[in-house]
């Protein structure tokens, strides 16, 4: 079996490539659009609309799609895995020339993959990634490193406390439960505060990637914790929640309590210019135009990359301040 593997990279991205015995023709589309016409189906479900990320990532992917001459279907699934699976179903029937997903959580996928491959419709994985062992059943999966960005978060957490001898109470706002988003990010992060063991995780609880959740159960955190030092956030929407209910504590967010995002759409770095947030891991939504390259790669039976990961930094409160009159989502 041919192994190659290539790293490159191009707008924006980098393409990580690991192709087991990768052919070209005889891994094509052949569901095709019913004969119809010579535009490429594209049938995308995506996970809901739970943030200001996921709106900015629909947008991008309704846009690259109609750049790129491709006929989108889209389906919300409104957070909900079963949602998901059915209109994946809807779209095997429908005889779509690809299928492109969000995957709400990582596990639970194999059946209806199975039934995408069986039916020759090939599957590009966005954003989020499953668990399934068999990776042969999707083409490729274009989107973050999701463990890097907890890490990365974590790291500037202890550089805060270097040379500091003092107890650091950490309370965490996970993601969706059963997320990669939330998973990743919250092992990352612990991966890296390991090393300062006064940093301790005193709370820890989904607000499932919501604004108003974040708010909810923030507010059960400053009930339950006399001292909060830091606030980790898998996602600016929950950490703009959280800093509603520290106002409403009679507390100053950003200074009372240190807060660490991730996201860094519009209105979370506009906290973070404003002092509210103190620093952000980036995670770009913009994945529509990479997505429409690979579908219209994997129509024409060119093998793409397995793995193509998207390249993001981070922002202090002076690069948020700077950043911001040009930041697109
Ligand atoms: O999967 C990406 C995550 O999902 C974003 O960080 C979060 O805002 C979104 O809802």
């Amino acid at each position: 079996m041919r192994k190659t593997l290539s790293v490159a990279v191009f707008g924006g991205l980098l393409a990580v490539s690991a192709l087991a015995g990768c052919g070209s023709s005889d891994d094509s589309a052949k569901g095709g659009d019913g004969g119809s016409g010579d535009k490429i189906v594209l049938g995308f479900s995506q996970v809901g609309a739970e943030s200001g990320w996921r709106t900015a990532n629909t947008e991008s992917i309704k846009a690259s799609a109609d750049a790129a001459g491709i006929t989108l279907k889209f389906a919300n699934a409104n957070g909900k895995q079963e949602q998901q699976i059915a209109d994946i179903r809807s779209f095997i029937t429908q005889g779509v020339d690809v299928i492109a997903f969000s995957p709400v959580v990582t596990s639970g996928w194999d059946a209806v993959l199975k039934e995408a491959k069986d039916a020759d419709i090939p599957v590009v994985l966005t954003d989020r990634a499953v668990d399934s062992q068999d990776t042969s059943l999707y083409k490729s999966f274009i989107g973050s490193d999701f463990k890097l960005e907890g890490k990365k978060a974590g790291e500037w957490l202890l550089k805060q406390y270097e040379g500091k001898n003092e107890p650091v109470n950490i309370v965490e706002l996970q993601g969706t439960t059963g997320s990669a988003p939330a998973l990743d990010r919250q092992s990352g992060f612990q991966e890296a505060i390991k090393a300062n063991p006064n940093l301790k995780i005193v709370k820890s609880q989904t607000g499932d990637f919501k604004r108003a959740d974040g708010k909810t159960v923030m507010e059960a955190f400053l009930q339950s914790e006399k001292d909060i030092d830091v606030l980790y956030a898998h996602n600016d929407d929950m950490g703009l929640g959280a800093i509603e209910a520290i106002k409403a504590a009679g507390k100053k967010p950003g200074t009372d309590i240190k807060i660490i995002t991730v996201d860094a759409v519009k209105d979370g770095m506009t906290a973070l210019a404003a002092g509210e947030i103190n620093f952000i891991v980036e995670c770009s939504p913009l994945l529509g135009d990479q997505l429409m390259q690979t579908v219209k790669k994997v129509k024409a039976g060119e093998s793409v990359e397995q793995r193509i990961v998207t390249e993001e930094t981070t922002f202090t409160q002076e690069q948020a301040k700077e950043a911001l009159p040009t930041r697109k989502y």
